[in-house]
């Protein structure tokens, strides 16, 4: 099958969040089982095209009265087409955040309809994802399908349904399958306007992570090599030098990791709390992360000058996005905190569980399809056919938050050989591709089907 993804985010050149990862991993996997897939991303400036192999100028078109230049490189063996507009409209050293991005993502949107027209490609599937490739759904349904794209069909996939919604709306009821990335999202979001009258063709499909790209065997940010076999060992040589390396005092503290955007969506309240409940009971604290809210980072600028100075040893916040660093705390952290208030799959406590660190998350959307209370959730667990990986809380308050961090930091502190076993365990879980790949084969292949 061909399948062409038409997408503004793709890891590691181009991401900002958990989209790009999606955009890459999923193509791979996809990729893996023997398909032709292709990626059609703006030309950013601020791409480093070290990451981009045989880049070549593959020809240019005018559309909009504008010349576009169309590039073709390999991106973790994906090929992947450059769209330059000559206009510069990507040429603002980022990704989001013009004031204008919704021109120039409908203008990409458009762009990259007309070039695969123009290129006499035909796509068996067009894929779309979130607000910002939204308009590939109408412009198709309105325009192309009707000239040489006929063969395609469209889906589009919800990844965060805050963002836009009036694109998304549009995108829901032209594509011929919506998909948002867990199932319990699906469900949590399924009376929302946009999507109830289209629930027919709506599907919840859990996110995976590219298991070469998170892999503590070969990840080259992190000191000693591990698998489950020796997961203690290289665990250990991770938090010293994590320690070391933000300045921490070296010991054996139970260490909080919190890794990701400060917004609102992520708990910010509940991070705050955790952080200090951590540090009562003698634990180590690292965040990384990075607010777009100037007010969001100033408060954070101000907790972190705070906390510098009254816990030095044991805290530090890192407000800025570093993806080595990133590896580095997956890896050297006994516990990742996701404390969501709304979380469509997340891929934190999946990057985590690979890296043999324990999710603390709250009970919500994907977080709750994919972490499984020691304590509470056995049945459930077995029912999905994993072992309990995890403490996770309801509520979204400060006794919520206590509750599961109370009960992670006792067992790292009163049953070590238990943890230890734990931590070996979720290292064995399969969190990958394989499985939601197939799933978007069966979706594919049933919109093919109407
Ligand atoms: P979202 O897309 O809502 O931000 P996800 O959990 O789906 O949340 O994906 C977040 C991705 O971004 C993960 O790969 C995570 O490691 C990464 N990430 C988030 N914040 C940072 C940061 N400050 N530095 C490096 N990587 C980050
Ligand atoms: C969005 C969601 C996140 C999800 C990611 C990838 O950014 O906030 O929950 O994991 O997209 O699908």
């Amino acid at each position: 099958m061909h399948i062409v993804h038409i997408a503004v985010e793709m890891a590691p050149i181009a991401k900002v969040g958990g989209l790009g990862d999606v955009v890459t991993s999923l193509s791979r996997a996809v990729q893996d089982l023997g398909h032709n897939v292709e990626i059609i991303l703006p030309k950013y400036d601020c791409i480093n095209f070290d990451h981009v192999q045989d880049l070549q100028l593959q020809r240019s078109f005018e559309w909009g009265r504008t010349e576009i230049k169309v590039w073709l490189g390999k991106v973790e063996g994906l090929p992947v087409y450059f769209l330059e507009p000559q206009n510069g409209m990507f040429w603002v050293g980022c990704v989001y955040g013009r004031g204008n991005d919704g021109d120039r993502f409908g203008f990409f949107c458009h762009a990259a309809l007309e070039f695969l027209l123009q290129s006499g490609s035909c796509p068996d599937i067009l894929h779309c994802h979130d607000w910002s490739s939204a308009p590939v759904a109408w412009l198709f349904k309105e325009h192309y399908m009707h000239y040489g794209l006929s063969n395609a069909k469209v889906i589009f996939t919800i990844h965060n349904l805050e963002f836009g919604i009036h694109q998304i709306s549009k995108a829901v009821s032209s594509a011929d399958k919506a998909t948002t990335v867990s199932q319990t999202y699906s469900r949590e979001v399924s009376g929302n306007p946009a999507i109830a009258p289209h629930l027919y063709k709506f599907h919840g499909i859990v996110n995976g992570i590219d298991l070469d790209i998170w892999d503590p065997y070969s990840d080259n940010f992190i000191p000693v090599p591990y698998t489950s076999e020796n997961v203690e060992e290289g665990k250990k040589a991770a938090k010293i030098a994590l320690q070391q390396k933000l300045g921490l005092r070296v010991a054996d503290y139970p260490l909080i990791g919190i890794i990701t955007r400060l917004t609102v969506q992520k708990g910010i309240h509940l991070i705050k709390h955790a952080i200090s409940r951590t540090l009562e009971r003698n634990g180590q604290v690292v965040l990384l992360g990075s607010a777009p809210d100037p007010r969001i980072q100033n408060d954070f600028v101000n907790l972190k000058n705070h906390l510098h100075s009254s816990h030095a040893d044991r805290a530090r916040l890192c407000l800025t996005y570093d993806e080595p660093l990133s590896h580095l705390i997956y890896a050297g952290a006994d516990f990742i905190l996701v404390p969501s208030i709304f979380e469509p799959c997340g891929l934190t406590q999946l990057i985590a569980m690979r890296y043999g660190s324990i999710p603390v998350v709250r009970r919500t959307g994907g977080l709750y399809d994919t972490v499984f209370d020691v304590d509470n959730d056995k049945e459930r667990a077995q029912a999905a056919g994993v072992e309990p990986n995890g403490f996770n809380f309801e509520g979204a308050d400060a006794a919520g938050v206590d509750y599961a961090l109370n009960r992670a930091l006792s067992t790292w502190y009163d049953a070590r050989d238990w943890f230890n076993s734990l931590c070996k365990r979720v290292m064995e879980q399969d969190w990958s591709w394989n499985r939601p790949a197939l799933d978007y084969m069966e979706l594919y292949h049933s919109a093919r089907k109407n």
